[in-house]
């Protein structure tokens, strides 16, 4: 059994100002810094917000072990692409990770697996670690497609040769996103088997879907979890926090 240290990973989508993002992220790193003996987390914390706060970000949680992660990246390492951003860029900015191929990229901006694959491929370049994000919608799950449709995004995205440090993968159901409704504990597990055996054992599975204080313990206990991407309860210190604390 490899050595997965959990990681709970925020994703801030569209959201935060700077006054509440440098306040979350301010506090976070305080926490971090002030914890001592059981307080102390035993999972790694990363945080993705806005590109508009990845510099402001940086400077709050610099020294502090906390994470810092881009949402999204052009395949590109710099030129003509209006209003994208490069993973040389976000590596610039202080990043070691990229949300790539969220269901709200997949759906809003039509982005394909084979995007998805040139897209890990520059993160790559920049020496970024890819966050792979893969997930039914409920009729492909009400259809029994699930395992299906998850494979062939795996199979259409990830590269040849996935090296398992480099690579995370984040199951995310898309009818989970955002609803309050998370997977059940068997369909995580089941999910998380099926994708294990497309990764290497390094390779890291999160769960990602209405995670909260409440749901995250017996979720992140479970075999094959190691981790969530956390969107709505990644914006208040206390429910992320809260949800770091509940890693075994
Ligand atoms: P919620 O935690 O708000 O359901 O969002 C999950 C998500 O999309 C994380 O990437």
């Amino acid at each position: 059994m490899a050595d997965r240290k959990k990681l709970v990973a925020g994703n801030w989508k569209m959201n935060g100002l700077r006054s509440d993002g440098l306040t979350l992220a301010t506090e976070l790193a305080r926490r971090v810094r002030a914890a001592t003996g059981a307080e102390q987390l035993s999972c790694d914390l990363l945080i993705c917000p806005p590109a508009t706060l990845l510099g402001p970000v940086h400077d709050a949680i610099v020294g502090s072990g906390i994470h810092l992660g881009g949402q999204d990246c052009h395949p590109a390492p710099k030129g003509a692409f209006t209003g994208d951003i490069s993973a040389e860029m976000l590596a610039d900015a202080g990043c070691r990770f990229v949300i790539l191929g969220h269901s709200e990229r997949r759906q809003g901006h039509g982005e394909s697996d084979a995007l998805v694959r040139e897209k890990i491929g520059a993160a790559r370049r920049a020496g970024l670690v890819p966050i792979v994000c893969v997930g039914e919608t409920l009729a492909q799950r009400q259809a029994r497609e699930a395992a299906a449709v998850v494979v062939a995004q795996l199979a259409g995205s990830l590269p040849e040769r996935a090296a398992g440090r480099e690579l995370i993968v984040a199951y995310e159901p898309v009818w989970a996103i955002g609803t309050g409704l998370s997977a059940s504990l068997d369909d995580i597990v089941a999910m998380h088997a099926v994708i294990r055996r497309h990764l290497p054992t390094e390779a890291h599975i999160l769960y990602g879907g209405s995670v909260n204080p409440a749901n995250a313990g017996a979720i992140l206990a479970l075999g094959d979890v190691d981790g969530a991407l956390v969107g709505g309860a990644s914006l208040a210190a206390d429910s992320f926090w809260a949800i770091a604390s509940s890693c075994g």
